[in-house]
């Protein structure tokens, strides 16, 4: 059966959403009190996995789900092996350094070198601040990432910023943008070969609704 991995958190009501667009229905996962960690729609066509956002390349590099929803923020974290395959538009975001407001950097090339930046990306900060030749010591963290510089641990961190309202209700204010993200659809790139469970199908009907909402 035609496997998705979603992504618990932000993504996963416009996911559902999307999929919705196309009689794939996986609402139930939004049910109060849901534990639920895979369902299959109702008119049995395909199955979704209820994973962590880091973890959605991981099944569909295994090809345990041969079509999973995204953001570019972990494909470039994670650098899978997978086809992106279509942009999809929703959970804008932006990978960005932020300092405490009072702080004298308004520039990630004024940070001091080996200045410290707390991040959970790791990947992408080390391959920025090699890009401007700042030697920086990167601190890897797993999420609130805000205290580093609150605290004093580090000079910056390098985090999602989507409304800005996590920084502003911090003291912390962006001073570079790495990139900018969006959700993706990837693929098991052999099943999109082999347009296993007319996987081609699926993706053209989900491309066709994004084109349609496309002003
Ligand atoms: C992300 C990010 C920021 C916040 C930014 O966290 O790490 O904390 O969103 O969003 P905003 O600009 O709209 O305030 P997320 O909610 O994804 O959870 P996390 O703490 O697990 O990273």
């Amino acid at each position: 059966m035609l496997t998705i991995a979603l992504a618990k958190g932000s993504l996963l009501k416009d996911s559902i959403k999307l999929l919705q667009s196309i009689g794939l229905d996986f609402s139930a996962f939004l049910e109060p009190g849901c534990r639920q960690l895979q369902i299959i729609d109702p008119t049995g066509t395909a199955k979704a996995l209820f994973v962590r956002n880091g973890d959605v390349p991981v099944y569909v590099e295994y090809g345990q789900a041969q079509l999973g929803i995204v953001g570019y923020d972990v494909i470039r974290e994670k650098t899978p092996n997978v086809a992106q395959v279509l942009d999809l538009k929703f959970g804008g975001c932006r990978l960005s350094v932020a300092v405490k407001a009072s702080s004298p950097y308004r520039s990630s090339l004024e940070l001091p070198l080996q200045g410290r930046i707390a991040t959970s990306f790791v990947h992408c900060s080390r391959e920025y601040f090699d890009g401007l030749d700042l030697p920086v010591d990167i601190v890897p963290l797993h999420g609130s990432v805000e205290l580093g510089p609150i605290t004093g641990m580090s000079e910056a961190i390098v985090d999602l910023v989507a409304t800005g309202n996590t920084l502003r209700e911090n003291g912390l204010v962006e001073i570079d943008t790495l990139f900018y993200s969006t959700a993706r659809l990837i693929a098991y790139p052999l099943s999109y070969r082999l347009n296993t469970y007319d996987l081609q199908t699926h993706v053209q009907r989900l491309s066709d609704v994004l084109t349609a909402q496309t002003p």
